[in-house]
């Protein structure tokens, strides 16, 4: 019978590589917890309103990318192609933003997006996100994007720029949603189709629409931070004098718009030069109208995302330190029917003092045992036989440099934790 293949653009994390993600989740809680942000968790769907009135019904997220179906009641929903639009929804349901403010709350999940697959791009990826609500301090960003620094310094990266920009707040966007406009109409018969109904609906959407001809087309393109207002104009030059006191470098970038429709003032992009089209290991930025146009108070709020599949693409590419898969802390072997009953006992009394063992369940000689546990990379082994089972005492072998330690078989574990110190 054929055989079922997963879908495309999704990919199954095997056993030999979770390593790898439980030390970029590690990293990930460690920080955060250091920085003093809390972890939230919310569903993978919610109702496609959600992320049309959240991350824009312009968006090439929403119109073109969200997974989205109806339950058997006929309601529409999608599948969260992000995270930002659920943890509003989750703040406002559950009142947190009438407790202590600023709320800092972080998440590790995974999202969906119908994109073209292809190196870095996929359809289900995970993301690290971060959002932090009631501040409007420059300050504040500049912890934000501090944290998303740290993070990539504390997985080991070196080679990456932090990309800056301000996109101003809905007044300044005004005057220059016009002065855009003008730029595309002259163009507007070589955009394509979605590009043009944007045009007038939302321009700067245009500026991020992924088809290569409509890229070019904007070449040149007025930029947003010549339009700022006095507020917004202040407020960026507070950060980046933030993020110099910080010794965070960074440079600023006109191009970063970022591709959701929620974003005021900062902007920003974390890149790489390891990830060739797919550059951005993490966006993120201001979104100061969101809570209210989800139907909370007026709130600021900032925030950002990166993609682990992307972060651990860079770690393997500049061969960043990546810690040693688990491994056994010792293997029981065992000779004769007594010995493989009491290997059972042992090994289940060692795992509750804390120690990582295992022992043959496939029926195999001594020797294969043997070789069972090198393959297994076992720190220490031991043989349990009749012999060993009368004296209640047997050797404990270190399989790196082939010493071996006696040791009394009601002992085993303190030995164990003694020798390893
Ligand atoms: P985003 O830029 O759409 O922002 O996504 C954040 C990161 O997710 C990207 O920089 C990238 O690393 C990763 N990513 C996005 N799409 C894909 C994909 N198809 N395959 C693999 N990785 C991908 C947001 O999602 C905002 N919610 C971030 C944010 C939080 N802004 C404020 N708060």
């Amino acid at each position: 019978m054929e055989k079922i293949r997963a879908i495309k653009g999704t990919h199954d994390i095997l056993p030999e590589e979770m390593f790898k993600w439980y030390h970029m989740e590690d990293t990930v809680r460690q920080l955060c917890s250091r920085f003093g942000f809390e972890e939230i968790r919310f569903p993978v769907f919610e109702y496609t309103d959600l992320f049309a009135r959240g991350v824009g019904d312009t968006t090439d997220v929403v119109q073109k990318e969200m997974y989205t179906f109806e339950d058997k009641g006929g309601r529409r929903m999608a599948l969260r192609p992000e995270g930002t639009a659920g943890v509003v929804r989750s703040v406002l349901e559950h009142s947190l933003l009438t407790g202590v403010l600023p709320l800092k709350l972080f998440y590790l999940i995974t999202c969906y997006r119908n994109e073209n697959p292809q190196a870095g791009r996929y359809r289900e990826f995970h993301q690290f996100g971060t959002e932090v609500f009631g501040s409007s301090d420059p300050k504040m960003d500049a912890e934000v994007i501090s944290l998303a620094v740290s993070l990539i310094r504390a997985v080991g990266l070196k080679h990456f720029s932090v990309h800056l920009n301000s996109i101003g707040c809905p007044t300044c966007r005004s005057r220059y949603n016009e002065a855009l406009k003008e730029f595309l109409r002259e163009r507007k018969d070589a955009l394509c189709h979605t590009c043009q109904d944007r045009l007038e609906r939302n321009p700067m959407r245009v500026l991020d629409c992924k088809s290569p001809e409509c890229q070019k087309l904007v070449e040149g393109a007025p930029v947003l931070r010549d339009f700022l207002c006095e507020e917004c104009r202040e407020h960026f030059e507070s950060l980046q004098e933030t993020l110099r006191a910080m010794g965070i470098d960074f440079v600023l970038n006109d191009k970063i718009v970022r591709g959701l429709d929620y974003y005021t003032k900062t902007v920003f992009e974390i890149k790489s030069e390891h990830l060739g089209a797919q550059s951005t290991i993490c966006g993120g930025g201001r979104y100061d109208g969101l809570v209210e146009q989800l139907g909370g108070k007026p709130t600021p709020a900032i925030g950002f995302a990166a993609g682990l599949e992307r972060l651990l693409m860079c770690i393997e590419a500049e061969q960043a330190f990546l810690p040693q898969p688990q491994r056994p802390q010792l293997f029981v072997a065992y000779l004769g029917e007594e010995a493989n009953q009491f290997a059972s006992k042992l090994i289940y009394q060692l795992r509750g003092e804390g120690i990582s063992c295992q022992r043959d369940y496939m029926g195999r000689s001594l020797k294969a045992q043997m070789k069972y546990a090198d393959k297994l990379s076992a720190e220490f082994t031991m043989v349990l036989g009749d012999d060993e089972l009368e004296r209640g005492q047997a050797a404990l072998r270190r399989m790196a440099d082939g010493q071996e330690f006696p040791v009394r078989l009601d002992e085993v574990a303190q030995q164990l934790k003694q020798i390893a110190q």
